[in-house]
């Protein structure tokens, strides 16, 4: 049996929770959009078309933002396809995923099915195939409120109220060699800024989301944040990180500390943009928009490769997700919470179907996959301040990041309701872990929730026929005494303790 002891205290403050790290993401690929939110034929459908199933399952996951409509595909969007009478709409090709848009759904379906599922709009332009002007007559049909040929239009489309999207993202991953319309670090950094400085004449308070690298292993990470933030820093308020994690030649315990790599990740990042932001002698902070993250088997994906045909919503992506998928993307929850001071943003990638906690059957039913879970806690626990903790424990060595600690922890203490949430993630394949924590700065409290998703099997999914395998369960190994608790993690579990003050 391992042991590990760490301290609670209200005074390690990090920064307050951002309810917009609960983001996720909806993109224009695969089953995510069609047959996932939107699916007019299906029982559970609702005046709109949208899935009431799906909708339900949205709210319960407590998403605050969605990032739309993509993704790789936004870099061939032209978003006035998706707009008008649905008979007039073209069906266009879709380069990035080879597959057959049919424009039934659009910006408009888009923000009616957000308002239903009560979560912020996050806006992608194209910055692929298209540029400036394009930016801002999506900016102009979503937020201007009346009285130029584009808002007027947008009402004359129904939509009588401005949208008021305050995100918006400068393109997608415009380093990546499959992106359309990809391009060097210099001349993205040029079109981010005018794009910025243009969208800026229209509305001063916009945030606005420079691409930073689609993966750190990008041979120029680094590098490229650094040129594009010497062009845009003054015009944007974020930098992108996306970072995907699978279970590589059978190594879990590698995989399990996934979180070491995030961590890693966003420190460099915030180096970098600090780094640019002394040389231009500014006072400003870029942030990190961490908009898309996941466990995603992208080496599946790419031996499989693309679609051959022009499917309309061909399965693409739809990864099965297992106890030890969970754990890790505990592990990054955990990470982006630790990191809230930078992070103020971030997506899980995606919602429905696609890498996603949400899985539909066309026409049937609709179950959570074992990824649900950690992120439906984390949203719907961690409030008011995110706390450090740091734990003193045990460390096991792993292939991909040399030694590592076998517990992983934040906490987070919501001084109005004098709740505070510790979530923690044992990484051992095969032992437990007893957990001392001194809770004594905390004052009088009682232990509210212990829970914790663990199975015999850290490859037990969750299926349509069995969708509650893999759920929370109450820890009956839970004892508070005298300024302190003491708890016993399974291996590979992802853990919420709440604690009532
Ligand atoms: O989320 C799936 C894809 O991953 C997105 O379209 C792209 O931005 C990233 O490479």
């Amino acid at each position: 049996m391992l042991t590990a002891r760490m301290t609670l205290d209200p005074a390690f403050r990090v920064a307050p929770v951002n309810r917009r790290t609960f983001g996720t993401f909806v993109e224009h690929l695969g089953r995510c959009v069609y047959t996932g939110i939107y699916e007019p034929d299906h029982p559970s459908a609702d005046d709109d078309g949208f899935r009431t199933d799906v909708l339900e399952l949205t709210k319960e996951l407590g998403v605050s933002t969605v990032r739309y409509p993509g993704g790789n595909f936004v870099s061939g969007y032209r978003w006035e396809d998706g707009i008008g009478p649905a008979e007039s709409r073209p069906a266009r090709l879709d380069l990035a995923w080879h597959s057959l848009e049919p424009n039934h759904f659009g910006i408009d379906e888009f923000m009616r099915w957000a308002r239903k599922a009560d979560v912020e709009p996050m806006m992608a332009v194209n910055l692929g195939t298209r540029g400036l002007q394009e930016a801002l007559d999506l900016l102009e049909y979503c937020n201007i409120p009346s009285g130029t040929r584009l808002s007027d239009l947008r009402i004359a489309n129904g939509a009588k109220d401005p949208y008021g999207i305050a995100m918006w993202c400068l393109g997608n991953e415009m380093d990546g060699p499959w992106q359309i319309g990809h391009k060097t670090a210099r001349e993205y950094g040029r079109l981010a800024a005018e794009v910025a400085r243009a969208m800026r004449m229209v509305d001063k308070k916009l945030e606005l989301v420079a691409c930073g690298s689609s993966s750190s292993s990008m041979p120029t990470f680094g590098a490229w944040e650094a040129t594009v933030l010497e062009e845009a820093y003054e015009h944007v308020d974020y930098i992108s990180c996306h970072a995907y994690y699978e279970e590589r030649d059978g190594d879990l315990g590698s995989f399990l500390a996934s979180s070491v790599d995030m961590d890693h990740f966003i420190a460099s990042v915030v180096a970098t943009a600090d780094h640019v932001g002394a040389r231009l002698r500014s006072r400003k902070k870029i942030n990190l928009s961490f908009d898309e993250w996941n466990v995603w088997y992208l080496s599946r994906f790419e031996s499989e490769g693309p679609p051959s045909d022009w499917p309309v919503a061909p399965p693409l992506l739809e990864d099965r997700y297992h106890l030890a998928d969970a754990v890790a993307l505990g592990g990054l929850l955990i990470s982006l919470l630790r990191h809230s001071d930078r992070v103020t943003a971030a997506c899980l990638a995606q919602l429905v179907n696609v890498i996603a906690p949400i899985v539909t059957e066309p026409g049937g039913r609709a179950w959570r996959q074992t990824t649900f879970h950690p992120f439906a806690q984390a949203s719907r626990h961690a409030a008011g301040e995110v706390l450090r903790v740091e734990p003193v424990c045990p460390t096991y060595e792993t292939a991909a990041y040399g030694e590592v600690p076998v517990l992983d922890a934040v906490a987070t203490r919501d001084e109005e309701t004098g709740e505070t949430a510790l979530f923690m993630v044992n990484r051992s394949v095969d032992q437990s872990l007893t957990v001392d924590v001194d809770v004594r700065a905390l004052g009088a409290i009682e232990p509210g929730e212990a829970s914790t998703l663990a199975d015999p099997d850290p490859y037990a999914r969750n299926t349509a026929d069995d969708p509650f395998r893999v759920v929370p369960r109450a820890n009956p190994e839970i004892r508070v005494e005298g300024g302190s608790l003491t708890v016993v993690l399974p291996p590979v579990s992802w853990n919420v303790i709440r604690l009532l003050g």
